[in-house]
């Protein structure tokens, strides 16, 4: 196996998405975790650009341990002195300089000619060598440089000490075939070639990010330059759990490894996602709401009666907790059973074949049907309720300039008593939860909400997914309404609902 770099760009090249940016102590948090996950190189910012990024460049070179910290340079004096400062006591560091190289950038943006371009590129890396031993050196719009200049400032930064060569794909125009044969021509013609590492970087502009970067490695790259969720300017950089996770299933073909704790996947594309303010789309590979639902009865079917017949990985396994299967006209009997069974509810299979027959006809006439719905429906049967807490008023006093105040009633279905509960704070939804905590029996996190949009009209159909930590295990609501508080407060209930179940029935089960 051959062990690939793992260079990670989210705070740098990530941050430049629109609207993505973050604060430094958010950058510090989202470095922290980037560690955890196991990444070889962070590129925290760019120092030069504000001194809010150097700041940040600066705290994370000093605290975050375990992994290489990179200073990102234009090829001037200014930018690599602020570089060096920023990274001055990080515990291993290197610096990333770059330039240029195509004729069109030359032309417009630089406005300079390829001898000047390569006497600014062969000066600078002279001058941050002096400072720094690994100099890592990128040729910017590399695939839409003609060979001949390539090779020239490729030739020329290596003789002046560049250690990593990085050819970039910045406006994602490369195909795979073309990208892999750029590694190997460089690799083999350039003069110093071959003392030198490989790295690639590329944009997703026609969503061949990682098919490009998997070329690049099959074609002597060992480093591959990536963001968390593939953020990144316009339609994003490479996606680190995507390319990851291709590395990992298709090992037996591509016979590579990276450093990754899989484990920590998900809460890192959580963490960017929130504090970027970056919604995930449903359909994202490997952290997409959608990349480990099935809703087909045949697939839901296949899938618990044995995983792989629809997973080719275990969202386990990437710290994503088996939430709920989406449940609608296509679920089958057996997936209905299951979330029946989330809740501590076990039917005979006459109760069953009852509540699949109500599940249909109600699944029929809407996209999905709520936990909160299956749940009325088995209590319809049982003529009781049979969750262990029902939401039996909810008001919320919601203003622009004082606190917000949230008051909840919850019947305690085993007791049958009602109570209410208080809470301000200076949201909504925090005020909600100061209630759910006092009314249930163990304290929980709240960890996550995610609100979605399910009318482009007026009635703001919204289904809010709330997740909650208890214990270490996670549980997720999923509710909907015309009111966008009320689905975030049923979802919640849903959550803490499904954490009650699953403690009481472990308490039996050890009584047993
Ligand atoms: O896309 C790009 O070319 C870059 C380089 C500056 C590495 O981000
Ligand atoms: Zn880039």
């Amino acid at each position: 196996m051959r062990r690939i770099r793992i260079f990670d760009t989210t705070l740098r090249d990530g941050e430049q998405a629109p609207g993505c940016s973050l604060y430094p102590h958010e950058k510090v948090q989202i470095a922290e975790q980037l560690a955890k996950l196991g990444v070889d190189v962070i590129e925290p910012g760019f120092p030069a650009s504000s001194p809010g990024d150097f700041a940040a460049v600066q705290t994370i070179s000093r605290t975050v341990s375990g992994v290489e910290i990179c200073g990102f340079a234009r090829t001037l004096k200014g930018d690599i002195d602020a570089a060096i400062r920023a990274t001055q006591d990080a515990e291993r560091r290197r610096l990333h300089l770059f330039v240029s190289s195509s004729q069109i950038h030359l032309d417009f943006q630089l406005r300079k000619t390829q001898d000047e371009v390569v006497r600014m590129a062969r000066e600078m890396v002279a001058y941050a060598k002096q400072f720094v031993d690994q100099i890592e050196f990128s040729p910017m719009d590399a695939t839409r440089t003609g060979e001949e200049f390539l090779f020239k400032i490729v030739e020329a930064v290596i003789e002046e000490g560049a250690t990593i060569i990085n050819l970039p794909d910045t406006v994602g125009y490369a195909l795979p075939e073309e990208f892999g044969r750029l590694f190997r021509t460089v690799r083999e013609s350039v003069r110093g070639g071959d003392r030198v590492e490989y790295s690639a970087h590329c944009h997703n502009d026609l969503g061949l990010a990682v098919a490009n970067s998997l070329a690049a490695i099959q074609n002597g790259a060992t480093q591959v330059e990536l963001t968390i969720n593939g953020v990144g300017e316009r339609t994003g950089n490479c996606s680190l759990e995507e390319l990851v996770m291709a590395i990992e299933t298709r090992k037996d073909a591509l016979g590579f490894e990276t450093g990754i704790q899989l484990d920590q996947i998900y809460d890192t594309s959580r963490l960017v996602s929130r504090g970027m303010n970056f919604p995930i789309a449903h359909n994202k590979p490997i952290v997409g709401r959608n990349a480990f639902q099935h809703e087909s009865g045949i697939h839901q079917d296949g899938l618990l009666k044995n995983r792989n017949t629809y997973e080719i990985m275990d969202p386990e396994q990437l710290g994503i907790p088996r939430s709920m299967i989406v449940l609608g006209k296509h679920s089958g009997r057996h997936a209905l059973k299951h979330r029946v069974m989330q809740y501590g509810l076990t039917l005979s299979d006459r109760q069953m074949d009852d509540l699949f027959g109500e599940f249909k006809i109600l699944a029929d006439g809407q996209k999905f049907v709520s936990d909160e719905e299956i749940m009325g429906l088995v209590s319809n049967q049982a003529r009781s309720p049979v969750v262990p807490y029902t939401l039996i008023d909810l008001q919320v006093v919601t203003n622009n300039h004082r606190a917000k105040v949230a008051s909840i009633t919850i019947r305690d279905n085993r007791t049958g008593t009602e109570r209410s509960y208080a809470g301000t704070s200076a949201g909504s939804v925090e005020a909600i939860v100061h209630c759910l905590r006092q009314a249930m029996p163990m304290e929980f996190d709240f960890r996550d909400l995610e609100m979605y949009s399910l009318s482009s009209d007026e009635t703001a159909h919204a289904q809010a997914v709330v997740s909650i930590m208890v214990d270490g295990v996670e549980y997720q609501g999923t509710e909907t309404d015309t009111d966008t508080v009320l689905a975030v407060a049923k979802a919640a209930l849903s959550a803490c609902n499904q954490a009650v179940a699953g403690m009481r029935e472990s308490a039996e089960t050890d009584a047993v």
